[in-house]
C-alpha cells in the first residue's frame, strides 16, 4: 500500500533509487543499524529478497499522493487525489 512500515522505513523503492539500490539493501541486511536488527542470511536468501523488493518496486504506486504518514506510523488522507 506505499504506507510505510511501523518499525522501518517503507521499502517499495528502495531497489530502483537512485542513490540507494541493491547493494544498499544488502548492507543494511547483513550489517543492521542502531535500530535495525542485522539478518546474517546465505546468498541466496537475500537474492531472493532483493528480487522481492525489486518486483514489489516495480508493481506498486508509491507514494500515494492523496495519503500523508505520520513518524510515529500512522496516516491521513490529505482529500487530495
Ligand atoms: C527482511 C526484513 C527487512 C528488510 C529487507 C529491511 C531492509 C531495510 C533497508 C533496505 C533499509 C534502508 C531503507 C532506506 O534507507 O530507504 C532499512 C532501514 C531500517 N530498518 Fe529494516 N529491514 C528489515 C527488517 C527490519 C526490522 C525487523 C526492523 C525493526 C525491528 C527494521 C528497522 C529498520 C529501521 C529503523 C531502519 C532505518 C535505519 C535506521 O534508523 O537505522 N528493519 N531496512
Amino acid at each position: 500500500m506505499g504506507l510505510g512500515g511501523y518499525m522501518g522505513p517503507d521499502l517499495t523503492n528502495v531497489i530502483s533509487s537512485p542513490d540507494k539500490g541493491e547493494n544498499y539493501a544488502k548492507a543494511f541486511l547483513l550489517s543492521g543499524t542502531e535500530r535495525m536488527p542485522k539478518f546474517p542470511m546465505s546468498n541466496t536468501e537475500i537474492e531472493a529478497l532483493i528480487d522481492y523488493l525489486e518486483h514489489i518496486g516495480k508493481t506498486v504506486t508509491y507514494p500515494l499522493s492523496n495519503v500523508k504518514t505520520t513518524w510515529y506510523g500512522t496516516f491521513e488522507t490529505t482529500g487530495d487525489e
